[in-house]
């Protein structure tokens, strides 16, 4: 049932390209300018005019809000919050008639975003699921939604279904924007065909596994790791940082570069291993002094760069190279290199990677 592969997590990390496909199947026509999501339809109007959009969500799920969010807001022009379900709902927080609540959920029992919906409900907002199982409780919950058919993940550390829903909300962003005459129909077209050809990058992305391992067994004993990003690939910091806690209990944080030189840049020393995600985007030439502060004090950085970069490697300890996309698709992308090297790290240390103490895999309880 693995496939061959010696864990759940693996499998799904290397069923990416597949589970993308799955995902835009039937939804995306790229050549023809198609985009489909027959689960939001009566609900499109609202969510073409919506003031605002407010997305709940925990853990992983949240992170692909935050990525969302930039996404939203660049394409359609319609200001987003992204909120913790479980602050959410216990902070009276202000949803006026017709706000559009969006919750991401892999499991779709996640009992704070289920309650946040149904709080978001009772004060009369239109509430859209972006749900992994078909037929869970936040599916029937939800107005309407769309599902992210990445198939069953079982590994509890959440992979496929994170570039799953990376891939359905770049969609309703997509749309929301074509219809709101907010991307230009040549941009939008550019963009569906960048988004058809996703799956060929992440299946790049994913040869990179051998030098990960590689990278993995140097950093394997470390007690603490940070992990740094700008713009799009700020979440996928996050991620990169919540996957390593998770599985290989190393303490990570992810933390925006340029928030370091405030509080964080204090940690690095020699001893501190440096996670940046540098690929080529715009806010690059800033990623590039961020990665001189660390290597001035010494830290350990490795970059994920994108292809044909010549000038990061020059000045990092390791670089692990993914194909270029839009600024806006690279979080799907990027993230693949750390997913390896969190389940890398955690074999190496005897982890159960599958099983994470203390983790459950849907967190039916508050
Ligand atoms: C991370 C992880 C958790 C979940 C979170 C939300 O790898 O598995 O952080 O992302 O519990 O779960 P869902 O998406 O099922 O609501």
């Amino acid at each position: 049932e693995k496939g061959g592969f010696e864990h759940f997590m693996l499998k799904e990390i290397f069923e990416q390209p597949k589970s993308i496909k799955d995902c835009f199947r039937g939804r995306l026509i790229a050549n023809n300018g198609q985009l489909v999501l027959g689960g939001i339809r009566e609900y499109a109007n609202a969510l073409t005019n919506a003031e605002r959009i407010v997305i709940v969500a925990c853990g992983t799920s949240w992170h692909a809000g935050l990525v969302a969010e930039y996404i939203f807001e660049e394409f359609c022009r319609i200001p987003v919050e992204v909120e913790y379900a479980s602050e959410f709902r216990y902070r009276n927080p202000i949803i006026r008639e017709g706000d559009i609540v969006i919750a991401i959920s892999q499991s779709g029992e996640t009992a704070d975003t289920l309650a946040a919906m149904e709080l978001a409900k009772s004060k009369g907002a239109i509430v859209l699921g972006v749900c992994n199982v078909v037929g869970s409780s936040i599916s029937r919950v939800s107005h309407e939604g769309v599902y992210t058919h990445a198939g069953p993940e079982i590994g509890v550390a959440s992979t496929k279904a994170f570039t799953a829903q990376l891939t359905v909300l770049t969609m309703i962003a997509l749309r929301v924007a074509h219809r709101k005459g907010t991307m230009a129909e040549q941009r939008y077209r550019s963009f569906l065909a960048e988004l058809e050809s996703i799956p060929a990058k992440v299946e790049k992305a994913l040869k990179t596994d051998d030098q990960v391992k590689k990278i993995a067994a140097l950093f394997k004993d470390s007690r603490n790791c940070l992990y740094l990003g700008r713009g799009y690939n700020f979440p996928v910091a996050l991620e990169g940082a919540l996957k390593l806690k998770e599985i290989s209990y190393i303490h990570a944080e992810g933390y925006p570069a340029a928030e370091m030189k405030h509080g964080p840049i204090a940690l690095i020393d020699e001893e501190m291993p440096v996670v940046v995600i540098a690929t080529r985007d715009s806010s690059y030439d800033k990623i590039v002094s961020n990665i001189q502060e660390v290597k001035a004090r010494k830290g350990k950085v490795i970059a994920i760069v994108s292809e044909g970069d010549s000038l990061i490697p020059g000045m990092v300890d390791h670089t692990i190279e993914v194909p270029g996309t839009h600024d806006a698709l690279m979080p799907m992308v990027a993230t693949i290199p750390l997913q390896l090297l969190s389940y890398h790290i955690a074999v190496m240390r005897n982890c159960n990677v599958d099983q994470p103490r203390n983790l459950a895999k849907s967190v039916t309880v508050e």
